[in-house]
């Protein structure tokens, strides 16, 4: 049997996993594995002779036919990508950031030289998403994706929930605990999530979302109060990647954190686990959950791109078509500004008569109706704290009313996923 040949750039946690998975497979080997430092202890044992700690000695071997990148960002991996495309090879990928940044590049020169790319594992590790949506889901139009596509930061607000602790203080825990990186701005601040939903966005659309107009914030300013009141509203607060493409190419693409309704299933997906809810047509809506990051469970995405490949290697001039890149427009992006939402409001104002009215007023200005305002009692400082949750409306508008509320601190403000 002719074995499919592979280098591999990187040998980490995903890295690892895939080199010991790819050991039960007969009909593919592993040539190189480049990593950066070779003096490293390691999880896995590789031969001496394979590993390098120049990944051009991957790309640029002609006995090699497939390079799975695995170690991570933009630069120096862009640069290995392109030669190997060059040099006629196969692409698997984990690599998120890349594909968000460097995807038409990348997709454009895969198809200048009939080469694919495949990155299962990039959008949410273990999770079967980019091959069922570009083959079983095909014929659908889908218009709306909800997603949790961040592990980090749904173990930080699930154990906040469970704990009625702060922010800081679980981040600490997830760090020693191995959950949270040192530097966790890349979860925390929703970068990751933001990668992952430009190319979701993407593919799901079949018209290409720009990373740069992913509207991002983090989960950093979550209060555990917040979580609380949430919760006595029927609520969990989780960081939401969700994308919306209208019937005139316009597609609203963000990542924030959202009041999820108790009935919602995103509301019960906890800790570290992933999970991504489609809507289209003809198919309804699906949830698909599971694993999203980890060795095994993203190495598993990995193996099985890297099978496929090996599946129709020499047989067809052109493999997987289906997988292929189709979209060749790009989506009108929708500022956030311009769009339509529900909203959570935590103000702490004066206790004085008229406050309630006062804020009901400015809202009723701005034709924002409210459906609950909750004061529990008065603080001892003599201050109040007043939950607002609004009906929808144009994100512009209640900007202004934050802006207008003088002599109140608005504490939170919070966008509320709509029901059912
Ligand atoms: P990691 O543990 O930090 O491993 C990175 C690997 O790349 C290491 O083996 C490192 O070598 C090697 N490397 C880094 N720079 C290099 C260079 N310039 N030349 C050669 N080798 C270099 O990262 P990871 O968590 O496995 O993630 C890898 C990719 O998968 C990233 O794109 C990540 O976003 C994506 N991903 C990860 C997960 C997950 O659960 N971790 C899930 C989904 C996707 P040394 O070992 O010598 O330092
Ligand atoms: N850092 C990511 C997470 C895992 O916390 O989900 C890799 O995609």
């Amino acid at each position: 049997m002719e074995k499919l040949r592979i280098g591999l750039i990187g040998l980490g946690t995903v890295g690892s996993g895939v080199y010991k998975s790819l050991q039960n497979f007969e009909n593919v080997e592993i040539i190189k594995v480049a990593v950066r430092n070779l003096t490293k202890t390691r999880s896995v044992e590789v031969p001496t002779e394979k590993l390098t700690d120049n990944p051009y000695d991957v790309v640029n071997d002609s006995s090699i036919d497939v390079v799975v990148e695995l170690m991570g960002g933009v630069e120096p991996a862009w640069d290995y990508i392109k030669t190997a495309l060059e040099n006629g090879k196969h692409i698997v990928t984990a690599n998120k950031e890349l594909l968000a940044k460097k995807g038409e590049e990348l997709f454009n020169l895969s198809e200048k030289h009939n080469r694919v790319v495949l990155y299962e594992a990039a959008i949410a590790g273990g999770i079967p998403i980019i091959m069922p949506i570009k083959t079983i889901l095909a014929g659908n139009k889908i218009h709306k994706i909800q997603a949790i596509l961040n592990g980090t930061t749904n173990y930080i607000l699930t154990k906040m929930d469970a704990d009625g602790a702060s922010y800081e203080d679980v981040l600490k825990e997830a760090q020693t605990l191995g959950y949270a990186e040192t530097d966790p701005t890349g979860d925390v601040e929703g970068f990751d999530a933001a990668y992952k939903i430009t190319t979701l966005a993407t593919i799901a659309f079949n018209a290409r979302a720009k990373f740069e107009n992913v509207y991002r914030e983090g989960i950093t300013k979550i209060r555990k109060e917040d979580i609380q009141r949430a919760n006595e509203l029927g609520y969990k607060i989780k960081l939401i990647a969700s994308a919306t493409m209208d019937e005139n190419n316009n597609a609203d693409v963000r990542v924030h954190p959202m009041l999820v309704p108790k009935d919602n299933m995103l509301a019960h997906i906890d800790y570290v686990t992933n999970a991504v809810l489609i809507t289209g047509h003809p198919i309804g809506s699906i949830v698909l959950s599971g694993p999203g990051a980890g060795e095994f469970p993203t190495a598993s995405s990995v193996i099985g791109d890297i099978l496929a490949i090996a599946r129709e290697y020499k047989t067809t001039d052109y493999l997987l078509p289906m997988m292929r890149c189709h979209h060749h427009s790009v989506a009108n992006p929708v500022k956030i500004e311009d769009t339509y939402n529900k909203y959570y409001l935590s103000i702490t104002a004066p206790n004085a008569i008229g406050v309630i009215a006062k804020i009901g007023t400015i809202c009723a200005n701005k034709d924002i109706s409210l459906s609950s305002i909750l004061q529990k009692g008065v603080e001892s400082d003599n201050t109040a704290e007043i939950t607002v949750i609004t009906e929808k409306c144009l994100e512009r508008k209640i900007r202004e009313v934050v802006s207008e509320l003088e002599g109140c601190e608005v504490k939170s403000l919070i966008r509320v996923m709509e029901e059912g």
